[in-house]
């Protein structure tokens, strides 16, 4: 862990290719060797979809479930959010539930 890098891919401008780079970036450095963990933290999901989930929004398990767990001090055994990629990552998926978890963490600041 001491080792790994975080790459954030963020840009205030819409349909730039910020989902599409984030795809491409992982799965160049997975066929680099590097282990690779993608999360989609856009609640629209098009990352998830990306990678095959084309339905995001009816999945239980995603980033906001681990988010929320966090802020609520839950922990569960192993990682069962985490799913790998034929290209060689693995990802946690996201979609709309992560407003809900951004307002909650937001009002529990308050
Ligand atoms: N290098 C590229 N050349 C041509 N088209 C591209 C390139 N990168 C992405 N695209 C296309 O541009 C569109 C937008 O890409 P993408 O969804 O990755 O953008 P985004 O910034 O994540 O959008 P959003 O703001 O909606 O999340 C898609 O149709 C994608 O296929
Ligand atoms: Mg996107």
């Amino acid at each position: 862990m001491a080792k790994s890098k975080v790459i954030a891919v963020a840009n205030q401008k819409g349909g730039v290719g910020k989902s599409t780079t984030v795809f491409n970036l992982g799965a160049g450095l997975a066929a680099q060797g590097k282990r690779v963990l993608l999360l989609d933290v856009d609640p629209q999901g098009d990352l998830t979809k990306m990678l095959g989930l084309r339905q995001p929004h009816d999945l239980k398990l995603t980033l906001a479930t681990v988010m929320k767990d966090v802020v609520d001090d839950v922990q569960r055994g192993g990682h069962p959010e985490i799913l790998h990629h034929s290209e060689g990552f693995d990802f946690i998926p996201g979609n709309r539930a992560l407003s809900a978890v951004e307002d909650s963490s937001i009002s529990g600041w308050a």
